[in-house]
């Protein structure tokens, strides 16, 4: 007999309209859709066409009108700066509104970018619903990228404004924000009119006359009510890593989003409206969109925006704190940052030093969760522990436990079964379907449900290449897992050369573009090695040209300091080394899988399309001499 997830999953893929026309219906519209989904055009679809809606509308106004305005909609949590502060939705709501006055007094209306590079502060969140009430189109920008990749992101979206701050917070080190804004705008070839700085009291910046706006004035402004946009219209862009050094604009549309995370916020994770909901990412990557802001909003629950990491923080018991004081009943995380916190309290020592009654369900994801840590975790919380699985593109979860429908039995290293609306299938290279527990490609047959992106930024034709051209009707997930017997989904891997550093997703591309600007660099590649806290990290293989002027060590130096330069501390490159040649194929591919399997320790056969097998024995060399594999 089916079960409810079953039941659901099946009806979602039989009559999907059905489905999502149910979920849409306690939503505020303006005017509903003319049909639930547009599959005229395929293999591009929409859904809700037709239909008026506000994404802030109903992630603020909606409950106050509905008389929930004196809940808690956001608790700021920030060890770093010492401070909590706590919002109800009728002061956020007031704080949105006036902010979306200012954009406008700025000139920003309807369908115009705002792009948003702040730290982990609410004012990035009001922000970005600041942006979404007028009908403009925001785009974050993770504080920890370099000004070369913010000038990127700003000449791609062409912003008529930048939001950002005099600095962020790391730990215990002030980060100026505004040089680097400044740099990115010298860089950058489209100039934005207007920039917006939050002083903070730990830094101020030097403005800009003319261009720059105190973010105080930006506030001192006629609150701004909501402007009814379509449901296929965009409320974000999210860059995110491809396979070039280009970031791809992933786009988000309004109507699918504002249904597809309502339902799971019910479905998946299982929370109810007033119930505190806690995911310990970053605004700047797609968690933090959909589910430090978003999702809860949406659901009426409180959220929380921490300000701090899971570890290195004057408490070792961080999380455990936040937990017990705010009444969380949700964490979300990536799995490194419990291996950080076994690093520190391998026994959970600090764990049972707080009151985690209210705490019901942790969910990880971000990165493959090592089974290890998902077991330590289970059995110091004494929580249900899932392991969720998704990508930028997606926005919300493919593979999960629906916990908040039926939860199903764990199997560690799984990340259980796919979620309705979603066809998962799993492919060979020919585009046979794989029989159970084979590794393939991981593919999901279009339409893909409501929430996914519709397109890139300004790039269809990047959209169809990338990712539904290989497989004709269906979205190529770039993951290469199998499905079990009990249809349990097994994500493996990526199946191209993007890495997963500490759940952060970064282009190998991107990092080896960087180092082959350096003049002393013949050629080189970055394969991404496992870490036993970050999961994997990113290690440089260079090849020197023959008349290199500097000495091996001084040039690593050089590169690494480059990197970080130029896209940022956050990729975390530290470690490269000098080698005679690349393992290559004969058409010229580097090896990267196979330098990462020498490099991690894993069994390897020399591919038949190897150039020369004596390369791998030096990679093997140079790798021992860094002292990898690391056991
Ligand atoms: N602005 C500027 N610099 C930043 C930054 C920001 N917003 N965020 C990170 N950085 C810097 C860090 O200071 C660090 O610099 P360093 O090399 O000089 O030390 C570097 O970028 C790497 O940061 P991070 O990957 O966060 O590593 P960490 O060692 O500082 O912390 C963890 C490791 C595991 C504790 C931390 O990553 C964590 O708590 N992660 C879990 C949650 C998460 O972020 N998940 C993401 C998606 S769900
Ligand atoms: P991002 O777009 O940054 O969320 O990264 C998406 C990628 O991270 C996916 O394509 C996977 O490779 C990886 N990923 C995310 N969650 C999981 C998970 N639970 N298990 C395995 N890999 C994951």
């Amino acid at each position: 007999m089916q079960g409810i997830y079953e039941r659901a999953y099946a009806q979602s893929l039989k009559e999907p309209e059905r489905f999502w026309a149910e979920a849409a219906r306690d939503l505020h519209w303006y005017r509903s859709w003319d049909r639930v989904l547009d599959d005229t055009d395929p293999p591009l679809y929409r859904w809700f066409p037709g239909a008026l809606v506000n994404t802030c509308y109903n992630a603020l106004d909606r409950h106050v009108d509905e008389g929930r305005g004196d809940r808690i909609a956001l608790i700021y949590d920030s060890p770093v700066t010492q401070t909590i502060r706590r919002y109800t939705y009728r002061e956020l709501l007031d704080l949105v509104a006036r902010c979306a006055g200012g954009l406008r007094r700025l000139g920003v209306s309807k369908g115009d970018r705002v792009v948003i590079y702040m730290p982990m502060v609410p004012e990035a969140v009001i922000a970005m619903l600041a942006s979404a009430r007028i009908g403009a189109i925001h785009s974050v920008v993770f504080g920890g990228f370099a000004a070369h990749e913010l000038a990127v992101r700003i000449d791609d979206a062409e912003p008529k404004v930048v939001i950002s701050a005099s600095c962020g917070i790391e730990v215990n080190r002030i980060i100026p924000y505004k040089p680097l804004l400044d740099r990115a705008i010298e860089i950058s070839r489209y100039k934005p009119r207007h920039c917006v700085i939050l002083q903070r009291p730990h830094e101020t910046a030097a403005m800009i006359p003319g261009r720059d706006t105190d973010w105080q004035d930006l506030m001192d402004a006629e609150p701004a009510g909501c402007v009814p946009v379509a449901a296929t219209d965009p409320l974000y862009i999210l860059y995110t890593s491809g396979t070039t050094g280009r970031p791809k604009g992933v786009v988000r549309d309004c109507g699918g989003h504002l249904v597809a995370l309502t339902w799971s916020m019910k479905h998946i994770y299982g929370v109810e409206e007033g119930e505190v909901y806690w995911a310990a990412s970053d605004i700047g990557w797609v968690v933090g969109h959909s589910y430090i802001v978003y999702g809860p909003l949406f659901a009426g629950c409180t959220t929380i925006l921490y300000e701090g990491k899971s570890v290195g923080t004057p408490d070792p018991g961080a999380f455990w704190r936040v937990i017990s004081q705010h009444g969380v009943c949700v964490l979300f995380t990536a799995p490194t940052a419990f291996r950080a916190i076994r690093r520190e309290d391998p026994d959970g020592s600090h764990i049972g030093r707080y009151d985690l009654g209210t705490f019901r369900m942790l969910f990880l994801a971000g990165e493959r969760c090592d089974p290890d840590t998902l077991i330590w975790a289970r059995e110091h919380l004494n929580v249900p522990v899932i392991d969720h699985w998704w990508q930028t593109e997606t926005g919300w979860a493919i593979g999960a436990n629906p916990a908040g429908i039926e939860l199903l039995p764990i199997k560690p290293g799984s990340c259980t079964r796919p979620m309705p609306g979603y066809d998962v299938r799993v492919l060979g290279d020919a585009g046979n379907e794989c029989p159970v527990g084979r590794i393939g490609n991981i593919v999901i047959r279009l339409p893909l449900p409501p929430g996914c992106l519709p397109t890139l930024w300004n790039n269809d034709a990047d959209y169809l290449e990338t990712y539904l051209s290989a497989y004709p009707g269906y979205y190529t997930t770039a993951d290469a897992g199998y499905i079990d017997e009990d249809g349990y989904l097994w994500i493996m891997g990526r199946t191209d050369d993007i890495i997963n550093v500490a759940g952060h997703r970064l282009s190998t591309a991107a990092i080896e573009e960087v180092l082959a600007s350096h003049p002393d660099v013949a050629e080189c590649a970055v394969a991404g090695v496992a870490d036993h806290i970050k999961g994997e990290i990113p290690v440089g293989f260079i090849v020197l040209k023959a008349n290199a002027g500097q000495n091996g060590d001084a040039i690593v130096t050089d590169l690494i300091r480059l990197v970080r330069e130029k896209i940022g501390p956050i990729t975390t490159f530290k470690v490269a080394v000098i080698v005679a040649r690349l393992p290559k194929t004969r058409s010229g591919k580097v090896l990267r899988g196979t330098i990462k399997k020498i490099a991690d320790g894993t069994p390897y056969r020399v591919p038949a399309t190897i150039d020369d097998p004596a390369v791998l024995a030096e990679i093997a060399g140079a790798l021992a001499k860094l002292g990898y594999p690391r056991r």
